[in-house]
């Protein structure tokens, strides 16, 4: 008989824990009308025109995309003024971070660092690769710890995680500290600092935020971004980073040769294209994290200063963030709750478009009535 036999920590591994989907929540309830701000996607859906470019590539569907992706890396390198041997393109950010992870690491010998908590998939990818993961914890108040982290580098960690604006919070260091930061690193040669602004274009100061503005970047960064968020493509998967040339030409050799499929490539060099919706798309969002940060302290939460589309909050005392979070679904609104985070009295919001953010507020009052 078959037994599946497994190393232990790929034994022990818990899977990454998504947003609850719309669909579940409406058979479980029975509702019509579901509202998701769990998962941090574009409050205005999918570009009309990216649509239509992706209906009239739809025929090409029977093709093989061209390897490499040299259209949209070509675009990406003008988009950012760099050359094209330093991007990388992948199947959603959650590819880079794989691969970058799989590529420049030795199993059971290497260490990633990062802080606790961060976006999920750093530590359980790390996991799959072999890795050991260390981890500092975030100041109180969800700032970065830098010295703490530095602390936990040796010659073994080859790989630092950094999330700028950080998700679950939307904090975001000041550019001057995480160049310091880099600096620090660069004395262990074979370490990348990985610093992931899936969440960067949301914040009202980007260029004076973003490493992408300073150029020229330090030799051990890799940035990544993502089409997920203010492009509006999350289901088509599609994420890029600008690293090292050293580091692209291994990510190349060891990606999967159509990772990214034909249509998502159309789809991105149209979302390029579509400057007004991605402009009108951070307004909306910059006004509604607005309103909703107001609005949530007029009835007595605490919410994390965001720069990014989701604002974190806890509730005033004598409330349970779980309670809240069902009665919300009850309601046909799903946002998200941080348990998967270690944070069971925090909650994360996604911006919506103005229905969705007031539909929210009105359920929020209901609650804390
Ligand atoms: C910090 C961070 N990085 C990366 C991703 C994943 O992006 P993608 O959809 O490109 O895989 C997310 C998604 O929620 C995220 O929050």
């Amino acid at each position: 008989m078959y037994k599946v036999q497994l190393r232990s920590e790929i034994a022990k591994l818990k899977a990454y824990t998504p947003g609850l989907s719309i669909d579940e929540i409406r058979q479980k309830y029975g509702l019509t009308q579901v509202i998701k701000m769990a998962s941090n996607e574009n409050p205005l859906g999918t570009s009309p025109y990216v649509q239509e470019v992706i209906c009239r590539h739809a025929g090409d569907a029977f093709r093989y995309p061209r390897s490499g992706n040299p259209r949209l890396v070509q675009a990406l390198a003008s988009k950012y003024q760099v050359s094209a041997k330093n991007i990388v393109i992948g199947n959603g950010s959650d590819e880079v971070i794989d691969l970058l992870l799989r590529t420049l690491t030795t199993p059971n010998q290497d260490a990633i660092a990062c802080f606790d908590p961060c976006f999920a998939l750093y530590p359980i990818q790390a996991q799959i690769a072999g890795l050991t993961i260390k981890s500092c914890p975030l100041n109180p108040d969800f700032s970065f710890n830098f010295a703490g982290l530095l602390e936990l580098i040796d010659a073994k960690t080859k790989i630092v995680f950094l999330t700028t604006p950080d998700n679950p919070s939307g904090f975001c260091p000041p550019r001057d500290d995480l160049l310091n930061f880099i600096l620090k690193v660069s004395s262990y040669p074979h370490c990348l600092v990985v610093i992931d602004e899936a969440y960067m274009d949301f914040c009202p100061h980007e260029e004076d935020a973003s490493l992408l503005f300073k150029q020229p970047l330090p030799d051990n960064v890799a940035i990544m971004r993502t089409f997920s968020k203010s492009y509006g493509l999350a289901g088509l998967r599609i994420g890029y980073a600008i690293v090292p040339e050293a580091v692209a030409d291994i990510f190349w050799r060891a990606r999967l040769p159509f990772s990214l499929n034909i249509l998502a490539e159309e789809a991105a060099l149209a979302a390029l294209e579509d400057e007004p919706f991605h402009e009108e798309t951070l307004q909306i969002v910059q006004v509604g994290r607005e309103m909703i940060a107001a609005d949530l302290n007029k009835l007595g939460c605490q919410v994390f200063p965001s720069v990014a589309n989701f604002l974190m909050f806890t509730l005033p005392k004598n409330y349970a963030a779980d309670d809240c979070f069902q009665y919300l679904l009850s309601q046909g609104i799903i946002i998200r709750r941080l348990t998967s985070y270690n944070l069971p009295e925090h909650l994360r919001v996604t911006i919506g478009n103005a229905h969705e953010n007031e539909a929210f507020i009105k359920a929020m009052a209901n609650f804390l009535a």
